[in-house]
C-alpha cells in the first residue's frame, strides 16, 4: 500500500512494484507508469512527480515545449531548403505543412498551459520570475508567428505585410523593419527571435527543474 508522503516524495529513486502500482492505479495506468522506470526514460526525470501533478493540465507546459522542438526541427529543414522548395516541391510542402501545425500545435497547448498556470496559482512566491519569463516568451512567440505568415510568400502573407507596412509606416519609432522587405522578414523568423526564445524557453523550463511544482491553492 502506497504512503502519501511517497506520491510527494521528492527523494523517492526506487520503482514501485508493479503488482502494488496496479493495485493502487489499475492496470492501464501503472502499465503505462512502467515507461517512466525504464532505461531511457527513468535518466530523464530525477524527481518523481508530486501526486497533485498528475493531471493532464500539467503536461500542457511539456506539450507546448514539444511543439517548440517540431517548429525548431521542422523550421531548420525549410530554412536549409529555402523558399523555392518548400512552395514548389511536395516534400517543400508536406514540410511546411508540418510547420504551420506546429505552430497551431504550440498555440493550443500554450493557451491551456496559462490557464492552467492561472487556475493553479503558480506564480505565487519565487515562481513570479518565471511567470515574467514565460510572459516575455509568450509575446515574442506572436511576433515569431507575424514574421513567419511575413515570410510564408503567398498571396495571403503578401497582403498581410502590405497592410502591417502602412500600420508601421504611421508609427514613429518601427520604421526600420519593412514587413514588406522579405529577407528581413526571414531574418527576423528563421535568426533572430528564435535565438532569443530558445534562451528564454531553456531558462523557463530549467527553473521549473529547479523550483519544482506550486502546489495548487
Ligand atoms: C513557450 C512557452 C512555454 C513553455 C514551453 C513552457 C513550459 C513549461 C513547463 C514544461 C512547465 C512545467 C509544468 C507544466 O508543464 O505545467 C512550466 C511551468 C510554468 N510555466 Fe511555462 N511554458 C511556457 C510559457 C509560459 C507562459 C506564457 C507563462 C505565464 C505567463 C508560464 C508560466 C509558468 C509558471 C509560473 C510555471 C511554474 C508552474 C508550477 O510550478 O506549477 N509559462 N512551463
Amino acid at each position: 500500500m502506497l504512503k502519501e508522503e511517497d506520491y510527494f516524495a521528492h527523494h523517492v529513486t526506487e520503482p514501485f512494484r508493479f503488482g502494488e502500482r496496479r493495485r493502487e492505479r489499475g492496470f492501464w495506468r501503472a502499465f503505462l507508469e512502467s515507461f517512466a522506470y525504464l532505461p531511457p526514460f527513468n535518466r530523464m526525470f530525477g524527481k518523481v512527480s508530486p501526486s497533485y501533478a498528475e493531471s493532464y493540465w500539467y503536461c500542457m507546459g511539456g506539450l507546448t515545449f514539444f511543439s517548440f522542438l517540431l517548429l525548431l526541427v521542422t523550421g531548420l529543414i525549410l530554412t536549409f531548403f529555402g523558399p523555392t522548395w518548400w512552395s514548389g516541391t511536395h516534400a517543400g510542402i508536406v514540410m511546411k505543412s508540418m510547420h504551420y501545425w506546429s505552430a497551431q500545435a504550440f498555440f493550443f497547448f500554450l493557451f491551456l498551459h496559462i490557464i492552467r498556470v492561472w487556475l493553479t496559482g503558480a506564480y505565487r512566491g519565487k515562481r513570479w520570475v518565471n511567470y515574467a519569463i514565460g510572459f516575455v516568451t509568450f509575446f515574442l512567440s506572436l511576433g515569431e508567428n507575424l514574421f513567419g505568415l511575413l515570410a510564408r510568400g503567398d498571396w495571403e502573407s503578401q497582403f498581410v505585410s502590405m497592410h502591417s507596412d502602412d500600420m508601421l509606416f504611421t508609427a514613429p519609432f518601427l520604421r526600420l523593419i519593412s514587413p514588406e522587405n522579405f529577407t528581413s522578414a526571414l531574418i527576423i523568423h528563421v535568426a533572430l527571435i528564435p535565438f532569443v526564445l530558445v534562451v528564454l524557453i531553456g531558462v523557463h523550463v530549467t527553473l521549473v527543474k529547479l523550483q519544482g511544482i506550486a502546489r495548487p491553492l
